[in-house]
């Protein structure tokens, strides 16, 4: 893939166009949204979307445009609001269920064809939204693809089993710990970076102290089912190998002691190791700026009894910042001259150039302005 696919506006547009706004985005952790009036605001390719606890507990998630002259509604980030938003322009007023609710001098407004309005139909603009794994998937297009095939079908797919995933019981962990990389990259650098391994020798030498055959440079998702077998003097995935905490109550003995590496495109990795979850969604912000958050999860009785989590977070904090710096390191070269044609994949890698292909395919004709 040629350097312009990692600079061109016009590129990264097409991606918001047919990858972020057309496929399901994870958007947010659904704990993080605990009590009704709790929201968030994310960006989702070129919308901006609020994820709301309504008052009878369902997550929604809405456009955050103003039905009435278009206003943000919401500009903060999160936050938590009684029982209504109400936009700071002129007042509109929606409930959680983004139904309009009220505003000033109601009875005496019309739509553009002369009618009242309608509470329904000025209401919030509606985003489909799933719940799995204990986060909040939402996906933009009118008709959204089929969550089964293209979020749960990745991970059985890159697990080998459908029931693999099932044993972690992700959704019933909590957030041990969240960092927030504001990575100045763009986001199919991070992508490529997550799914090779040809680095980890050089760039991460605690993670292959861990994880010795990550020295030979094979990722863990060159073959489907694969994990990667801790070293026989670790004793959990811990930045010096001490150990960690109890194996999670539904992994198998033959998940025990491995490492297993997932990518859900365009946005998502997960590592599964046996005590704990790493998950990683990213929100492209520009062709070179791209959020990355990272969630650490543990069982309940871990968060609650206070046990120290931060051995096992340091580990891969680690790798994020030395991945992250070769994702930054790599972006102004993309503009050379040097990399016009795009670089050199080592054979190991036909998965990366399986998501050149697949990115090329979903912009079809409006990503040709940067094809090779
Ligand atoms: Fe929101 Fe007018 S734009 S109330
Ligand atoms: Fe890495």
């Amino acid at each position: 893939m040629g350097g312009e696919s990692y600079t061109s506006p016009a590129i990264f547009e097409a991606e918001q166009e047919h990858v972020l706004e057309a496929m399901w985005f994870c958007a947010v952790r659904s704990g993080d949204l605990a009590h009704p009036g709790a929201f968030r605001k994310i960006q989702v390719g070129r919308e901006s979307v609020l994820v709301v606890r309504g008052r009878d507990h369902e997550l929604r998630a809405f456009l955050n445009v103003c039905r009435h002259r278009g206003a943000m509604l919401c500009t903060e980030d999160e936050g938590q609001v009684r029982r209504n938003l109400r936009c700071p322009y002129h007042a509109w007023t929606y409930g959680l269920d983004g139904k309009l609710v009220a505003a000033p001098n109601m009875a005496s407004l019309k739509d553009a064809s002369g009618r009242d309005i309608d509470r329904v139909e000025f209401g919030l603009v509606p985003v489909a939204l799933r719940e799995w794994l204990g986060y909040a998937w939402v996906c933009l297009a009118d008709d959204p693809p089929s969550f089964e095939a293209e979020v749960m079908g990745a991970i059985t797919e890159r697990l080998g089993d459908p029931t693999a995933i099932d044993n972690y019981r992700i959704d019933q962990l909590e957030v041990g710990r969240r960092v927030v990389y504001d990575v100045a990259a763009n986001w199919k650098l991070i992508v490529e970076n997550f799914m090779e391994c040809y680095h980890c020798a050089t760039i991460h030498p605690e993670l292959t102290e861990v994880l010795p055959e990550f020295k030979d440079g094979l990722a863990a998702q060159y073959f489907v089912g694969h994990g990667a077998e801790f070293g026989s003097d670790v004793s959990g995935f811990t930045i010096d190998g001490s150990a960690g905490f109890e194996t999670l109550p539904g992994v198998a003995p033959e998940q025990d002691r491995k490492y297993y590496a997932i990518t859900v495109r365009p946005t998502v990795f997960v590592n599964l190791v046996p005590d704990h979850i790493i998950f990683h969604r990213m929100y492209p912000m520009a062709h070179d700026r791209t959020i990355v958050e990272c969630d650490w999860l543990y069982t309940e009785d871990v968060i609650a009894e206070g046990r120290d989590v931060s051995r096992s977070v340091e580990l891969f904090h680690r790798v994020n910042e030395q991945d992250f710096d070769a994702c930054e390191r790599t972006q102004p070269a993309m503009s050379s001259r040097a990399y016009r044609h795009g670089g050199v994949l080592v054979p190991a890698e036909h998965h990366i150039a399986e998501f050149h292909n697949w990115i090329v395919g979903k912009l079809g004709n409006s990503g040709n302005e940067g094809g090779e």
